[in-house]
């Protein structure tokens, strides 16, 4: 059986060929062979949503997809989100709101915020409670992660 498949990966718009193995995840294809090392590996197991990248636009645990599943797929990770130096409304409300401290799941919980509020964007809090809990965080206790999301989905509405 062939053990190396050369696949074909938008990356925040920046389209990549790369050689991967079969056995490899797709978040370790962006980290290691990409280098966008932003997506964290928390659990490998699906369950704390670390490792939370859009792929065609959907949340994805990239510890549970292959790297081949991503041929032809357009990924989004969090180096997407800020234009150069300037943040995205997420992360600065994240920063704003103290939704991290250690920082180690923040980017999923940027990712999974970033596709929740574009399909749903009169989410409000008890909803973004809920959809939020799909992710763990050892450290906020998610007050501080909810009214970020909270904040941005309210500016947001605002301005549209
Ligand atoms: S590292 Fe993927 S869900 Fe925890
Ligand atoms: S900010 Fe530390 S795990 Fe969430």
């Amino acid at each position: 059986m062939k053990d190396q498949h050369l696949i074909n990966v938008t990356v925040n718009g920046a389209e990549h060929e790369v050689l991967v193995e079969s056995r490899r995840t797709l978040a370790d294809v962006l980290r290691h062979d990409l280098g966008y090392t932003g997506t964290h590996l928390g659990c490998e197991h699906g369950i704390c949503g670390a490792c939370t990248i859009l792929v065609d636009g959907t949340p994805a645990r990239a510890c549970l997809m292959f790297g081949v599943q991503a041929d032809g797929a357009e990924v989004r990770t969090v180096e997407g989100l800020a234009d150069g130096d300037r943040l995205s409304d997420l992360q600065e409300a994240f920063s704003r709101r103290h939704g991290l401290q250690c920082g180690f799941c923040t980017p999923g919980f940027l990712m999974l915020a970033e596709a929740y509020l574009a399909e749903n964007p009169a989410a409000d809090k008890e909803e973004i409670r809920d959809v939020v809990s799909s992710n763990l965080c050892r450290c906020t206790g998610y007050q501080g992660i909810v009214e970020a999301i909270t904040d941005v989905a309210a500016a947001r509405r605002e301005a549209s």
